[in-house]
């Protein structure tokens, strides 16, 4: 018996199995094999919610849970927040490497020549009524951008796919901040060349009347390292979508939208607009035992807290506590922030909490930076996609290219009723 195999004894037959093991995962489909009967479909794993079930090989984000460690290619996340612009990041997460001077500048010129929309997409847009959510309009204008490049559908040309994944990182934020000014009635702004990424993005969100909008550094400085925070997480629920929905061959565009809206819940990347309103609804450090109280009590969730992988503290979270000091150094403090560092104080030392291992996750304190550099609550899940489309197109890269994957599709545990015979209307109860 081979030393990387588990052996599996059937009690209901008496058989015998060996299974090879490999990167400490068993093959589903290697427990087909034991049946009860010629006839048996074969063993099948349940596993609801996928706790416990690898979908992919990936060599793109590597996260440690327990000991709160995320690494994009190997390099640790703290690493690359401190040294490297988004768009740095971007090429690490897309092609493996860290890039040199001149494929930087490359990947930078690129990203440059795509951040316009076309003239009709602006219209998607403008079919919005004024108080529309801004994550349904992004979710409906990238899906809306398939009909713009029709030749997206070419998925296996790699050429093509790099077009493409070029033209979503640049177009994000451009569609982003004319779902904002959307709503303001507002003109768009034109995208700036002139301009770094995020600088460019907060000149097509702010820019008055003034000739030249001036981003401020510090500001543009933090929105680049919260950008390189949420670049990537490996199989998280949205990513997880972009590959399924994406392994039918669908198109980036469409698949991109559908990994988008799952994004928008307030489970996942939703929960940073939800912690705001939270914080606004417990109001002051002294409601806070009270709002504590009734979260045990199983009257909601405390959000931004708790993940299904960490169960330490969310390295991000760390970072972005740090980045919160530089962006109050310039916009003033936050008074949301003193509710959120007071209910983290509590809800660390609480036994509900310790138990569960619920720690403050990348949402908790990013909402209240946003705010305070000016963003509105209802735009944070926008803010979250433009630099999660990067590790959604990486996946989506990945699967294409592995040819280990296929169309996704689960078994069920079928638990409805067996055959029965049509009963015509006037003989039903
Ligand atoms: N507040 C209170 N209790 C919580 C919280 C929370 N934020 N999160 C989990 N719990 C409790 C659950 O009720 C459960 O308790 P029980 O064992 O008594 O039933 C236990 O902790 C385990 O939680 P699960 O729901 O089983 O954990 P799961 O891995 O399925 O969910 C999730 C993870 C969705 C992130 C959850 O912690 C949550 O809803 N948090 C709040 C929303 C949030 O902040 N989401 C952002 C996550 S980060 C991201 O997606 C970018």
């Amino acid at each position: 018996m081979g030393h990387n195999t588990i052996s599996i004894t059937d009690n209901r037959t008496g058989a015998q199995y060996e299974v090879p093991i490999t990167d400490g995962t068993i093959r589903a489909t290697d427990l087909k094999q034991i049946k009860t009967s010629p006839d048996d479909f074969g063993l099948m794993t349940y596993d609801p919610a996928f706790l416990n079930t690898a979908s992919c090989r990936s060599s793109i984000t590597y996260i440690d849970g327990d000991k709160g460690i995320l690494r994009y290619r190997g390099y640790p996340i703290d690493q690359l927040a401190e040294n490297c612009s988004f768009l740095e990041v971007c090429y690490l997460i897309l092609n493996g490497e860290l890039p040199n001077q001149s494929q930087l500048e490359e990947w930078i010129r690129l990203v440059k020549r795509r951040t316009m929309l076309h003239e009709t997409s602006k219209k998607f847009l403008e079919g919005f009524r004024y108080d529309a959510h801004p994550m349904t309009m992004l979710i409906s204008c990238v899906a809306a951008l398939s009909s713009v490049y029709p030749e997206a559908r070419h998925v296996h040309d790699a050429a093509n796919r790099k077009k493409q994944i070029t033209r979503l990182i640049a177009k994000m934020p451009t569609i982003t901040a004319y779902c904002y000014r959307h709503h303001f009635g507002l003109p768009y702004i034109y995208p700036d060349n002139d301009l770094s990424f995020t600088e460019n993005f907060m000149n097509m969100m702010w820019k008055m009347l003034e000739p030249k909008y001036v981003a401020n550094p510090i500001l543009a400085r933090a929105l680049d390292v919260l950008f390189i925070l949420h670049a990537d997480h490996e199989q998280n629920c949205s990513t997880n979508t972009m590959r399924a929905v994406g392994s039918s061959q669908a198109d980036p565009y469409v698949s991109v939208a559908a990994a988008a809206a799952a994004l928008s819940g307030p489970l996942h990347g939703g929960a940073n607009e939800e912690v705001l309103h939270m914080l606004s609804e417990i109001g002051s450090k002294d409601n806070i035992p009270a709002y504590i109280k009734s979260v045990k009590d199983g009257h909601g969730k405390l959000m931004g807290f708790g993940h299904r992988v960490y169960k330490n503290y969310d390295p991000r979270a760390r970072i972005i506590k740090q980045t919160a000091d530089e962006v109050f150094s310039v916009t003033g403090l936050n008074p949301k922030l003193e509710i959120a560092k007071e209910l983290e104080r509590i809800a660390l030392e609480d036994e509900y909490f310790v138990k569960r291992k619920l720690y403050p996750n990348v949402d908790f304190y990013s909402g209240i930076i946003y705010e305070a550099m000016g963003f509105r609550p209802s735009l944070f899940t926008v803010l979250f996609a433009i630099p999660r489309v990067v590790g959604w197109l990486a996946q989506w890269q990945e699967m294409i290219t592995d040819p280990e994957q296929k169309i996704a599709r689960p078994r069920q545990i079928y638990t409805g009723s067996d055959e029965r015979n049509f009963v015509p209307m006037t003989q039903r109860a």
